[in-house]
């Protein structure tokens, strides 16, 4: 079967739907997108992070054109409509041609018997337009800008409505692409000599010194990201591996380190002769963290599976990255996806484990050590909740940095820096030897 724009666009979606994450640089890079010409491969991105990005909206557009519950309609019928309204309220595509072409795709997904009511909905849609719910409140906040309305809730009681407004404008914007220049392969100079040679245009990052934002979506698959000379990473993310004074430390550890990003940044900082242990629970985030290192030639990666939670290892660290796993709310911009997979339970559920993370890695810190704890979430209780939580049962803990509060204005991750003050010994840990697997120190 010929594969198209569309149908490629679909099959993400519904695969989204059943849980599979949405990644620009792993799924675009996959052999139906690549088999895609250029203008196709964008509009299948446009289409999938459109249809994401709005979906709250365009379900309640279906519901006022719909004579029967939505959430009857098959999945397949229902990527296609979503995918349709999509297409009529915001691209500059003839109105006959997205009709035309999300009939053809119920044909080519085995969906013939619903092309009538698609042909039909669409065409209601152009004749009726049906009108937004009236401005102001959680409902139409969550609907106009299609967020759940438990965060616009959040958002609203600690930052009013213009602050929420910001926030959700923003993460409906596609993201800026910034690179980390990777410094094991090539320096920023050489890179953008070549870029600006081929005509992409890039702007440095005023602060920090490995990063370059490009502005050609297809960069991913530009030789030069290929061959591991840079990759992908938000400004926010490349900052939270800037932090801490690492030119006295000789042991460090990046706690909860697949894929590896900032382990990268971390090997490129540490001064020579120092040692960088890399943990992580999972096996196969482990491995493609093995392989990003060999692609990017960084230095011997040790890298552990580990779970942190038990202690794995004695106080030994000088310095510890902990990034937590979050919900990821910080993160919307880029992964429009993850919207819809969460729900508000999960932001209790992941403070409870990331307390636990942050108290254990704590106790991995020889006294004077210092440790950062970041998130890339935007709610309290996995933010500052979780640092108040240690703060209040580690009497050798003291908070060094507190963490800027430039949130909602501009887009940042959640990043604290403490400290393990010298001379006490810590209280016996609560759950500590009950079951957790320890590891020799290396
Ligand atoms: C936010 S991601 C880390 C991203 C990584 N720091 C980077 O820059 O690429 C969180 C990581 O925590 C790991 N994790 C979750 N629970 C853990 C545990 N109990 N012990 C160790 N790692 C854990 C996950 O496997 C995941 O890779």
């Amino acid at each position: 079967m010929k594969r198209t724009a569309r149908s490629v666009a679909l099959r993400v979606l519904l695969d989204s739907e059943n849980g599979r994450r949405v990644s620009l640089a792993t799924r675009f890079e996959s052999s139906d997108f690549g088999s895609l010409r250029d203008r196709d491969r964008r509009l299948a991105t446009e289409l999938v992070y459109g249809v994401l990005r709005n979906r709250s909206l365009l379900d309640h557009q279906l519901d006022a054109l719909l004579e029967r519950p939505r959430a009857g309609l098959d999945p397949e019928v229902l990527q296609i409509l979503r995918a349709g309204l999509f297409q009529l309220n915001y691209l500059k595509i003839p109105e006959r041609a997205a009709v035309h072409e999300s009939v053809r795709l119920c044909r080519e997904f085995r969906k013939a018997s619903a092309a009538p009511l698609v042909n039909a909905v669409l065409r209601r849609f152009l004749r009726d337009r049906p009108p937004l719910p009236d401005p102001g409140g959680t409902r139409s906040l969550s609907v106009r800008y299609s967020h759940p309305e438990w965060l616009v809730r959040r958002y609203l009681s600690r930052y009013g409505p213009e602050g929420t407004r910001t926030i959700l404008e923003r993460n409906n914007r596609p993201p800026p692409l910034h690179l980390w220049v990777n410094p094991f392969r090539t320096t920023r100079e050489k890179l953008c000599r070549r870029l600006d040679r081929e005509g992409v245009p890039f702007r440095l990052h005023p602060r920090l010194p490995h990063c370059v934002r490009v502005k050609s979506r297809s960069f991913v698959r530009h030789p030069l990201y290929r061959r591991g000379h840079c990759f992908l990473m938000s400004p926010a993310s490349q900052e939270v591996a800037q932090l801490g004074d690492l030119s006295r430390c000789r042991v460090l550890g990046d706690f909860c380190a697949a894929p590896g990003g900032k382990s990268f940044i971390l090997q490129a900082r540490k001064r020579s002769g120092a040692r960088l242990i890399s943990c992580d629970l999972s096996l196969s985030r482990l491995r493609q963290m093995r392989a990003r290192a060999g692609l990017y030639r960084t230095p011997q990666l040790r890298a552990v599976q580990a779970d942190l939670v038990h202690p794995p290892f004695r106080r030994l660290f000088d310095f510890i990255l902990l990034d937590v796993p979050c919900t990821g709310t910080a993160t919307l911009r880029a992964n429009p996806d993850i919207r819809w997979r969460l729900a508000e339970e999960d932001v209790q559920r992941m403070s409870r484990i990331q307390r636990s993370l942050l108290r254990s890695s704590f106790r991995m810190l020889r006294p004077g050590g210092q440790l950062v704890y970041a998130t890339c979430a935007t709610e309290p209780e996995e933010n500052l909740g979780v640092v108040e939580h240690l703060l209040n049962r580690e009497p050798e803990a003291e908070l060094l940095r507190r963490p800027g509060g430039d949130f909602p204005k501009r887009e940042s991750f959640f990043a604290a820096c403490l400290v393990r003050k010298r001379g006490r010994t810590l209280r016996p840990p609560a759950a500590a030897g009950s079951g957790g697997r320890k590891t020799p120190a290396p």
